[in-house]
């Protein structure tokens, strides 16, 4: 979960239209856990750059899926899951009427039937965190990017979380299918970006 999450956005400035409409709606609902600014920002341009389809996991109130709405070129497919209906329903009704949107209920691997994707934003499984790793050879095209957000800087190498090997970070840097690295986006938060190689 991000440090701040929702609350981030108090001094974000200028939002554009949905990431407004979906930081509102996260406030109403209590939902403390929507993507920074920052990571936002980061989305908004790697969706600018998927030419046919983006995937993520983890809709919460839809503040990220908002930045990648806002980034996405017209007809590019987009495809979030989430596992709780109250989520679900809420922010199928905040975009509703979107064109190339489909909110899916349910466990993650349910994006399976809807890869691979261009862009796959692993926000709520999937991410080596705390449930089985998504296969990138499976979810993603062949020069795919995938993206896994809200971590602590790296500040020593091999990684430990709480005194053990970060396995949620090592993961993916170990991952044979892929060119990772990591990309600082404020003192305490940072993000895995990974191509898979083609
Ligand atoms: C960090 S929040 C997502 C924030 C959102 N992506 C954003 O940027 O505003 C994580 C979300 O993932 C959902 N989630 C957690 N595990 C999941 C799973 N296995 N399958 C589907 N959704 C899951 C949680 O219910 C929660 O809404």
């Amino acid at each position: 979960m991000s440090v701040r999450g929702t609350d981030g956005y108090a001094d974000a400035g200028p939002l554009p239209e949905p990431v407004a409409r979906a930081v509102a709606l996260a406030r109403r609902a209590g939902f403390e856990q929507s993507c920074r600014p920052e990571q936002g920002r980061l989305l908004q341009a790697l969706a600018a750059g998927a030419p046919g389809s983006v995937g993520e996991t983890g809709t919460g109130c839809g503040v990220g899926l908002a930045w990648l709405l806002a980034g996405r070129r017209p007809g590019v497919r987009v495809v979030s899951v989430e596992r709780e209906a109250r989520l679900v329903a809420l922010v199928r009704e905040l975009f509703a009427g979107v064109p190339d949107l489909e909110i899916v209920h349910g466990d993650w691997t349910r994006l399976h039937a809807h890869g691979p994707f261009d862009l796959l934003v692993l926000d709520g499984g999937g991410n080596a965190k705390r449930s089985d790793p998504a296969d990138p050879d499976l979810l993603l095209t062949p020069v795919g990017t995938l993206v896994v957000d809200d971590l602590t800087p790296l500040t020593a190498w091999p990684p430990t979380h709480a005194g053990r090997p970060d396995t949620a970070r090592t993961h993916w840097f170990d991952h044979p299918s892929l060119l990772t690295t990591e990309v600082r986006l404020a003192p305490d938060l940072a993000t895995l970006l990974a191509t898979r190689r083609p």
